[in-house]
Parts: C-alpha cells; structure tokens; sequence
C-alpha cells in the first residue's frame, strides 16, 4: 500500500535529516501536515539560522529561501517551488539601491526582508513587519530610505520622527484592501477586533486595532478575550487561525497570494526525493556575505526582545510555532 503524502514527506524528512518550514500562508495540510515550524518570517529567520538539520525545506516563497541560505550557507536549502515570487521583492534591484544611494549619501538603508539577496547586500540593515519600526528608531541616522514597500513606509512615518523616504514596491494582496470595506464589516460585528498587516495602505492601517505582522496577529488573537477577529491579510493566515482556534470566530474577506500557493504536497516529496538544480538555493559567495552583515545588523539591533518575535513551545509532535 501506498502511503499517504503526508506519511512519504515526514518519513523522508527524518531520513535526509531535513527540516520543513512552513509561512503561515500556505495551506493547512502543508501547515499542520508536514511542516516542522509554522510561522512568520523572522520566527522562520531564527530557526533557519539556528537549526541542526542538514536540509532546509522552505515552504514559502523565494526571497524566504534565499534569506533561510543567507542565514546558513552551510545547509542544503530547497524550494518546492523556485517560481514562487513576491510584487515586493520584484520591484526592486541591487542597482536601484546603489542609484538611491548615490542620492541619498547621508541615509540609513532598511530594507524589508521581502527583498532579494542582492538588495539586502546593498543595504545597511534588514527589517520584518514584526520589526520595522525598532529597526528604523535603532539606526543611528535621523535620515531613513525604507524599501521597497510604500504602504509600510507610510505606515512607520507617523510612528516617528525620522525622516522616511520610501519607494513604489507595492504587495499584490494587501494593496487590495479598503478601509470601506472595514468599516462596514466594524458595523456589521460590534466588538469585532480587526487585525490589518501593515503592508496595507494607510487609510486602512488607520482603522485596525491592532497594525503588524502575521506573528503579531498571532500573539493578539492568542491573548485576546475578544470572539470576533478580521484578519485583513492573506487567506493562509485566517485558514491556520481557525485551526489553532476553534472557539473564537474569524470574519470578513481575505486575499490569496498566488505565489505563496504555488506550494503543495506533491511538490514537496518531490523536492525531497531528487531536487531540480533550480530548486537547490543558491547565491554568489560575496552577495551572501554582505547579505548576512545587514541580516545579522538585524538580530543585533533587536537583541532585547524589541522585535515582537516570541518563540512557543512545541503543539505536537513535530510542529512547532514561531510567532
Ligand atoms: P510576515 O513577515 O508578517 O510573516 O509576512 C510576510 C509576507 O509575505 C507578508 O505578505
Ligand atoms: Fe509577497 Fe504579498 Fe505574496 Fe507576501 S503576500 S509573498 S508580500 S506578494
């Protein structure tokens, strides 16, 4: 008898000593089926960064697998499937950033983690959504050139006194959301707790409860004595939630990220049984190490704990949270 895919991929997993990491928008059977850690990207990050596997599975999109061989160049890091892009990260090159450089001398450059490597290598430090605005008051400069989303930087100039220069990259999925819509689902479910990622425009960030990443939305709905919650982000997130969650309610409409599915089971056990040389991260020595330094730049400057990032404990036998 043949087993089942999920039985295939963990049996395998265990065999090549590989670990399987799973964004929060992917779908649930990948979630709660084989991924080794659920989570956001910096939760994601860390364990990348720290685990004692010899293959990194990362079940996310490419940028994500790039930052999980940055972060440990010694691993096998494979891509179920290396096509899975992001509007942010494309909308930017290393080029580019040399360009705003060359224009801006005196500026801090922070660059979100939803960005290539070769960004990241031209840039002073990296930030998540979990951390954006520690990142921005921690640099020394008072000048901030945040990239590549517009909306995030938006989002932080009310937060603080820097100065924030922003770019036009733009989330194909938050983008999308209206502060219209909001405020007639707030009308609709008195008491309802709206959750808006803060890749989303302004008006609508104006409207949440709480503004963040995914790991933020986690640990608010988890401390939160509230029934009703709208996630305005990703459909993943909503679909983990109900999950983890069974006793309070999620409301309202979400988005489906088109790169983020690209991954499934199948494409999974296939990865692990004989990758493809595309599906096999890689990244030129140099770019790596001069990614690592404002990756690193990254940790160092969230060391106290100011990143919003909270470890849990293991849900079972095998998976665990990381946000
Ligand atoms: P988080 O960093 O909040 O996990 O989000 C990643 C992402 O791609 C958001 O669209
Ligand atoms: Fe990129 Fe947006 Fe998809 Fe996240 S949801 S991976 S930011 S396109």
């Amino acid at each position: 008898m043949i087993a089942p895919l999920t039985l295939r991929i963990r049996e395998l997993a265990r065999l090549k000593n590989a670990v399987i990491l799973g964004h929060s928008y992917q779908t649930p059977d990948v979630l709660f089926g084989v991924a080794d850690h659920r989570g956001d990207s910096l939760g994601l990050s860390k364990i990348a960064r720290d685990t004692d596997a010899d293959v990194i599975v990362f079940c996310g999109v490419k940028f994500m697998g790039e930052t999980a061989k940055i972060l440990s160049p010694s691993k096998t890091v494979l891509l179920p499937d290396p096509d899975a892009g992001c509007s942010l990260s494309e909308s930017i090159t290393g080029l580019d950033v040399r360009r705003l450089r060359a224009i801006h001398p005196d500026a801090a450059f922070v660059c979100y983690v939803n960005t290539s490597a070769q960004v990241k290598a031209e840039c002073d430090v990296v930030c998540t959504s979990a951390n954006a605005l520690a990142i921005v008051e921690a640099v020394p400069q008072r000048k901030v050139v945040f990239l590549p989303d517009r909306f995030m930087a938006a989002n932080l100039r009310p937060l603080t006194s820097k100065e924030i220069i922003g770019y036009d990259g733009r989330c194909i999925v938050h983008e999308t959301f209206s502060s219209d819509s909001l405020t007639a689902w707030r009308r609709a479910v008195p008491g309802v707790r709206i959750l808006v990622h803060t890749e989303s425009p302004d008006d609508v960030v104006a409207l949440a409860d709480l503004a963040g990443g995914t790991g933020d939305m986690v640990d608010y709905v988890r401390k939160s004595s509230a029934s009703d919650f709208m996630l305005v982000t990703e459909c993943g997130l909503t679909d983990r939630l109900r999950i983890e969650f069974p006793d309070k309610h999620f409301i309202g409409t979400c988005v489906m990220c088109p790169h983020m599915k690209r991954v499934d089971l199948r494409k999974i056990l296939q990865v692990l049984e004989a990758p493809r040389p595309e599906q096999v991260v890689t990244i030129p020595m140099d770019v790596s190490e001069r990614a690592l330094r404002a990756i690193d730049r990254m940790f160092e400057l969230t060391a106290k704990g100011a990143d919003g990032s909270r470890p849990h404990s293991n849900t079972g036998e095998s998976t665990r949270l990381c946000d």
